[in-house]
């Protein structure tokens, strides 16, 4: 996963670009340092889909993330015309799972994470309308 979507480079493009389908990075930061990071962008007309949110380790459960997901989802609402908002979580994730169901997101359905990957990594499609 970090090899294939979170190398230097490709994190730099997209940090300097955006349009509807990536609607670019979202960080929280504090003393200019980066605490936590999150984005997404459309994935169909009136779907939006959080792409990315992570927190520093020693910063979750304070509420960051949930500004982070809610400044996403106000971009896809009010820029974008969004109406339903999807999320992938890989199976277990334990850190992530009870983030979103907290937030309202309900279990659709389980997909292999990506295709021809290697191991048995499944992932679960969680939506919520917004
Ligand atoms: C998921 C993550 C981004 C959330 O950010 P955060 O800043 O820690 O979350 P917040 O403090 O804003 O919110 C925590 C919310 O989740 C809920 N929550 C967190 N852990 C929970 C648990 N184990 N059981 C029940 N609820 C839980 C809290 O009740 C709170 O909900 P509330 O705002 O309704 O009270 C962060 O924990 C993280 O980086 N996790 C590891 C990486 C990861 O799994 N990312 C998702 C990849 S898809």
């Amino acid at each position: 996963m970090i090899e294939k979507f979170y190398y230097q480079e490709r994190i730099l493009k997209e940090v300097i670009t955006s349009d509807r389908h990536w609607g670019g990075y979202f960080v929280a930061v504090e003393n200019d340092e980066v605490v936590g990071a999150g984005g997404g962008g459309m994935i169909a007309e009136t779907d939006g889909e959080l792409f990315v949110l992570y927190m520093d380790p020693n910063r979750r459960n304070e509420g960051i993330g949930t500004r982070l997901l809610d400044a996403i989802t106000q971009q896809q609402k009010e820029e974008f015309h969004a109406r339903k908002q999807w999320v992938s979580v890989q199976k277990g994730n334990q850190k992530g799972i009870p983030f979103y169901e907290a937030k309202g997101f309900v279990y659709e359905y389980e997909q292999p994470v990506y295709e021809n990957q290697e191991g048995d990594y499944r992932s679960l499609r969680y939506s919520r309308f917004i």
